[in-house]
Formats: structure tokens, sequence, C-alpha cells
């Protein structure tokens, strides 16, 4: 299984902040955005990663995470000339891809939840089709939104619907199987002038092989696309690391548990970095209380 972070756009609905940085450069307390993303797919088992990201800042996406290998990864970058819609990852990473399964996140996108990691590597199951995870929102009309019959079983997927059927959006993480690339060729941009990645999920409800996972309200999907939702996103991050002493999206942590990199590569990793966030890795690495 392969694995795509989406980070371009020009992220204009955060302006000015997102001029000169790039939305998923941005801090969300005490790291990047783009960490959150990672970290989701490094509980999926996944390490061969690609990143797809603007002209202008795939160079910062680079000398972030290199090639990755110092966490046990392997990272490689492509650009996305203009923002034509999610879909468009498939064809841009359809190399990357070749013949394998492929998961696809948003680079702003933010997980939290118990067993999270278990969920993930379930979805990685169904080798047939595609897994979509749906999450009970307040605002779905901002969203893909699930539409379901009276069995409660999904019968369509509609792109931001003034009228929403549901209050179930569809989050930004999506589990296709190897035919996802030969599918989005054959996808036509939207009106907004984009290949939208609610067209090919349809096309794979359509052919009964999307697999619609509603996540419970025991996780979080956090939005990052407001200056509120930001300041939110960062305050909940805060607070339970705080209380539980734990970090959370923390890649050097997860490289390490997850057996990507050893004892000593931690140790190694921490030390470059003299804040409370390396002397957690310290910790964690078992050198430090
Ligand atoms: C995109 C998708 C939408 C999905 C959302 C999740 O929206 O088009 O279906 O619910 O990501 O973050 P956009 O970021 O283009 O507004």
């Amino acid at each position: 299984m392969k694995g795509i972070i989406l980070a371009g756009g020009k992220a204009t609905r955060l302006y000015p902040v997102t001029k000169g940085v790039c939305k998923q450069l941005l801090p969300v307390y005490d790291k990047p955005l783009i960490y959150y993303p990672l970290s989701v797919l490094m509980l999926a088992g996944i390490r061969d990663i690609l990143i797809i990201s603007t002209p202008k800042d795939i160079s910062n996406f680079q000398y972030l995470f290199d090639h990755g290998r110092q966490l046990g990864l392997h990272i490689s970058y492509r650009i996305q000339p203009e923002p034509k819609g999610i879909a468009q990852a498939l064809l841009i990473g359809e190399e990357f891809i070749g013949t394998d399964q492929v998961a696809l996140i948003l680079g702003d996108n933010i997980f939290y939840g118990d067993k999270l990691g278990e969920v993930l590597r379930q979805a990685m199951t169904y080798k047939d089709g595609a897994t979509i995870f749906g999450y009970k929102v307040t605002d779905p009309q901002r969203y893909g939104v699930i539409s379901f019959n009276k069995r409660g079983q999904p019968v369509a997927i509609i792109e931001k619907p003034s009228n929403p059927p549901s209050d179930w959006a569809v989050t930004g993480l999506y589990f296709y199987d190897c035919r996802a690339v030969h599918i989005a060729k054959k996808l036509k941009p939207s009106t907004r002038g984009e290949l939208e990645i609610t067209d090919l999920n349809q096309y794979y409800l359509k052919e009964k092989k999307l697999k619609v996972k509603l996540l419970s309200r025991g996780f979080a999907w956090l939005d990052t696309g407001t200056h509120d939702s930001l300041m939110d996103a960062s305050l909940f991050i805060k607070i339970i690391e705080e209380r539980q002493g734990l970090k959370i999206g923390c890649i050097e942590e997860i490289a390490f548990r997850m057996g990507f990199i050893t004892r000593q590569n931690l140790l190694k990793l921490s030390s470059s970095v003299n804040t409370t966030y390396g002397f957690y890795l310290k910790r964690i690495a078992g050198y430090e209380k």
C-alpha cells in the first residue's frame, strides 16, 4: 500500500496567514500541520509516501522531511502545478502508485481517537474497492456529504450540498484499490473546474464497491480551514497533550512504536531538537523521566 499526502492549494480562506507560508506548514500547537496526516499514514503501517504540493512550497516539505529515512520511511515529492482537485493527486501519483493500493489523505486533516491504527489497518484489508470515512458534523454543507437509504446504506455522496441529506461529512482520508488511477482518468472537471474526489467515490459507490466507515463519537476529526478552526485544533491538541503527557501526531514517536526506527535512532532525532519536543522524544526513548 502506497500513501499520498496532498498538500497543495492556496488556502486563500486563511489569508494573510497563508500568503507567504503554505497552510500545511502552519503550526498546530507544537508541530507543523502536515505531521498529523503523515502520522495517520504511519499508523496504518504505510512507509512509502508521496507528498504533492505547489511549485512554490514543495522545497519546504523536502527540507522538513528529506527522503524520510530518519523516520524509517521513503518519502518522495511531486508538484501539482495548479490546484485542479483532489482526484488530480491520483493522476500526479500514477507512476508512484503503480499497481498498488493507495491511501490518499489531505495535508490539512487531523484525526485523533482510540485505536485509530486498528481502524485504518482494517480498512486496508479490503483489497477490492474503496473505503471512505464519515464523521458527524454540525456544518455538513461545507463538505462532501453521504446520503443513506432507510436501511442505513450509503446511496449517494454530494459535494457541498446547500440542503445536506445527512450530518455525515466525508473526511479527507480515502483508501483505493489499484483501479483508482484508471477511474480518475475518466473524470471530468466539475463546475468549479476541479477533478472532484466525490465523483471518484460516487463511481465506486455505483459499482457497489465503496465501503463507508462511520467514525464513532469517540473520534476527533478536526478541520483547519478557518482561522477559528485552526486555533481550536491547536487548543485541542494542547489540552490533551498537557493532560496526558503524551503527544498527538508525533511522527518520530510513531516511527519508533511502529518499529520503523530503533531506540538509538529516536535518541539521535531527539538530540537534534533542543525544545520540549526533543525532551519528549528522549523520554519516549527511555532516556529521561
Ligand atoms: C474536500 C472534499 C470534500 C471533503 C473535504 C474534507 O473539500 O472535496 O468532499 O469532505 O475535502 O476535508 P475541499 O477541501 O475541497 O473544500
